[in-house]
């Protein structure tokens, strides 16, 4: 039995992942966790049953590799989530294509699946998708509608349908000017009126550089969780910047230092039952073919993706990702 974890994720929360082909044969399918993180936080592993037993109990399984199967502990308790970004793309008529693409593809069903069309076509798509697949703004006003001109309040979107709302992305927040505070209203005004938040943070590639990429992003947590009075209806995105529309996926190793990281941070400032059943989602590049390495990840509960959600059968091929997670038949 080898236990083997990255050595950054394992400063902050201890062994991370656990192969054996020999244990494989014992699970099947896709396993809800407690939270690991408090079980090597409490308690130290004091036989190879006891270990085992841990195992059986409470982690996911993923196929690791090609002659055998492996078993990776999942970090999160939550359902796997991939939403699409579709941000300012898109006419009534490519958007029609896409919704038809989206309704007659074969999802998994243990997957929560959300787009976030432009404001404009939301009615057209809420009226012609699927209600498998949610509805998510790409933003709102900071509260109750009124004068505000070119806004859109969260109130309209739930008029529309809309279940979730992106707010603190990285074009809002570097090209529009939001930042961590008023982000964080929003996302409390959001909540307050039971639509949920897809929060996003990252890092520029400057920051990364500069190794300021946990503070940054602690940072932008910070202030999410200053303001939410609840992490109920909230999946944290976590998408670096030099990633985002770039092509320049994060290799896996990269973004689960961070969702470790992430996840270690809920914790330790907000509670362990909260970092165990949030979603954190990876965004940036992530396409139909980088995405089954990515959900390997045992901290990567999903994807929030741009410019691949436009296209309806990656979409799926993303969505369907969620069986990286799984035994290998
Ligand atoms: P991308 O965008 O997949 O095109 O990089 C991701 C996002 O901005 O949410």
């Amino acid at each position: 039995m080898a236990v083997t974890s990255t050595s950054l994720a394992s400063q902050l929360s201890g062994p991370k992942s656990i192969s054996s082909a020999s244990f494989a044969p014992n699970f099947s399918g896709l396993r809800r966790s407690c939270s690991k993180l408090d079980y090597f936080n409490s308690q130290s592993v004091s036989s190879t049953q006891s270990f085992f037993d841990h195992v059986h109990s409470s982690l996911r399984i993923s196929s690791s590799g090609k002659a055998c199967r492996g078993v990776i502990a999942m970090a999160g308790s939550g359902k796997f989530f991939v939403g699409g970004n579709w941000k300012c793309n898109g006419t009534k008529d490519s958007i029609s294509k896409l919704v038809s693409d989206l309704n007659s593809s074969k999802l998994e069903p243990d997957v929560d699946v959300v787009v976030a069309p432009p404001f404009v076509y939301i009615d057209q798509v809420k009226n012609s998708i699927t209600d498998r697949i949610e509805i998510s703004a790409q933003n709102s006003w900071v509260g109750k509608g009124g004068a505000f001109t070119g806004e859109i309040s969260v109130e309209q979107l739930k008029d529309l349908g809309c279940k979730w709302v992106i707010l603190g992305h990285s074009e809002r927040r570097h090209v529009i000017g939001e930042n961590d505070e008023f982000i964080g209203k929003k996302a409390a005004y959001a909540l307050s009126q039971g639509v949920g938040v897809i929060a996003c943070i990252g890092e520029l590639l400057q920051e990364r550089e500069a190794g300021k990429t946990f503070d940054v992003c602690f940072q932008q947590l910070k202030a999410y969780a200053d303001a939410v009075p609840s992490w109920d209806n909230i999946v944290i995105a976590y998408e670096p910047v030099w990633a985002i529309g770039t092509g320049k996926v994060a290799t896996p190793e990269q973004a689960q230092e961070v969702h470790v990281a992430v996840r270690d941070w809920l914790k330790k400032n907000v509670s362990a039952e909260v970092a165990s059943r949030t979603r954190i989602i990876y965004g940036g590049s992530v396409n139909g073919g980088n995405c089954s390495e990515l959900a390997k990840k045992e901290d990567i509960d999903g994807f929030l993706v741009g410019g691949a959600s436009l296209k309806g059968p990656e979409f799926a091929v993303i969505v369907n990702s969620v069986t990286s997670k799984k035994v290998a038949a």
